[in-house]
C-alpha cells in the first residue's frame, strides 16, 4: 500500500518500536491524525476492517491497552473477541502456541497481545497466520505506548525532532522507557533518563539516552517529562530503599516543577499513576498533565496500526 509521501508499507506484525523504521513510525503517527479526525465525528466509526476478526489476547492485567485496542477495532467495524489467561484453559495449562493456534482456526485476523514473557509477541507471530501486535511483553517493549506518545509529543508541540525529553523512574524493568527511549532516538529527540542507580540498565548510554540520577538535571531544560509508574512490587526486592526516599529524590510535584522546570514543560504518564508517589496529585491534574490525551490518542494510533497491518495479506496455511 502506498502512502500520500510515497512510502510503502511491507511490515506484517508490529512486535517492537526496535524492527520499525523513522518513516514507518511517521507513517503511523501521520495515519494516526486522519483517524484522529474520524473519532471527532458524530459517528466516530469507519467500515475499513469491515469483516476482519481481532482478537485480545491478555495474559497480564490492563485497563487502558485493552480497552484502546477494543475500541480501536469497533471504530473500525472489525469483530472483536476478548481473551483473558484468568478465564481460558491456560489455567488448565494449554500452551501459549496452542491456545493462538485454536483461535486462529476460528479463522480471526490479527491477534492482539500482552504477556509476562518479554519475546512472546515475537515467538506467537512465528507460530500463526495471523498478524502479531505487541501490547507489552515483560520489561521488553509497549510499542503502541511509544507511539501514542510521540503523537501526543507531536500534536503538543508540533515535533519531536530536536526536544529535550525526559524520561523518569524505573528504567531498567519499564518496557515503556525502552520502546520510548527508541521511538525518541529515532526521531531525533534528545532522550535523558533518570531514577535510583538500581533502576537503570547497564550500558544505557548505548541507545544514545543522557542518564542522571539528580531528578533537577533532567527537569531542566525538559520540554517533555515522562514519568513511568513505579512497580511497588519491587520494593519488595530491594531494588529501592523506601517509598517516602524515592518520593523525596525522584517524585515529581509543583514545588520542584516552579524551581526547576521551565513552564510550558509538559507531563506525560503512561499510567496507572500512583498518585503521591512519582507524580504528586495536583500535578497529575494540572494545566501541564497531558496524561489523558494519551488516553485518547491511544485509540487513534492503535486504528493506524490496525489499519497498516490489515494491507499486508496473509500467507495460506498449506504454504508455510
Ligand atoms: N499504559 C498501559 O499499558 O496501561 P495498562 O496497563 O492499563 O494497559
Amino acid at each position: 500500500m502506498k502512502r500520500s509521501g510515497g512510502e510503502k508499507w511491507t511490515k506484517k506484525h508490529l512486535l517492537g518500536i526496535e524492527d520499525i523504521s523513522r518513516e514507518e513510525i511517521t507513517m503511523i503517527l501521520d495515519q494516526a491524525k486522519g483517524f484522529k479526525e474520524v473519532l471527532s465525528r458524530a459517528i466516530p466509526k469507519v467500515p475499513t476492517l469491515r469483516g476482519k476478526t481481532l482478537v485480545n489476547l491478555f495474559c497480564e492485567p490492563s485497563t487502558r491497552t485493552r480497552a484502546s485496542f477494543e475500541l480501536a477495532a469497533k471504530r473500525l467495524s472489525a469483530d472483536t473477541l476478548s481473551i483473558t489467561a484468568s478465564s481460558s484453559s491456560f489455567l488448565k495449562g494449554e500452551s501459549l502456541r496452542d491456545t493462538a493456534r485454536n483461535i486462529e482456526a476460528m479463522h480471526t485476523d490479527m491477534i492482539i497481545i500482552r504477556h509476562a514473557s518479554p519475546g512472546a509477541a515475537h515467538f506467537l507471530s512465528r507460530c500463526v497466520r495471523s498478524s502479531v501486535i505487541n501490547a507489552g511483553d515483560g520489561a521488553h517493549e509497549h510499542p503502541t505506548q511509544a507511539l501514542l506518545d510521540m503523537f501526543t509529543i507531536r500534536e503538543k508541540l508540533g515535533r519531536v525532532e530536536g526536544l529535550n525529553v525526559s524520561i523518569i523512574g524505573d528504567i531498567a524493568h519499564s518496557r515503556v522507557a525502552r520502546s520510548n527511549i527508541l521511538a525518541l532516538v529515532k526521531l531525533g529527540a534528545k532522550v535523558t533518563v533518570c531514577g535510583p542507580k538500581t533502576m537503570m540498565p547497564l550500558e544505557i548510554e548505548k541507545t544514545g539516552a543522557r542518564v542522571t540520577y539528580q531528578l533537577e538535571e533532567a527537569l531542566k531544560k525538559a520540554d517533555v517529562l515522562n514519568i513511568l509508574r513505579i512497580q511497588l512490587e519491587r520494593q519488595e526486592k530491594g531494588i529501592f530503599p523506601s517509598t517516602r526516599e524515592y518520593i523525596k529524590s525522584f517524585g515529581v510535584n509543583r514545588e520542584k516543577l516552579k524551581r526547576y522546570a521551565g513552564k510550558k514543560t509538559v507531563i506525560m504518564h503512561p499510567g496507572p499513576i500512583n498518585r503521591g508517589i512519582e507524580l504528586s496529585q495536583d500535578v497529575a491534574d494540572s494545566e501541564h498533565s497531558v496524561i489523558l490525551e494519551q488516553v485518547t490518542n491511544g485509540v487513534a494510533v492503535r486504528m493506524a496500526v490496525m489499519f497498516l497491518l490489515s494491507q499486508i495479506k496473509s500467507v495460506p496455511e498449506r504454504a508455510r
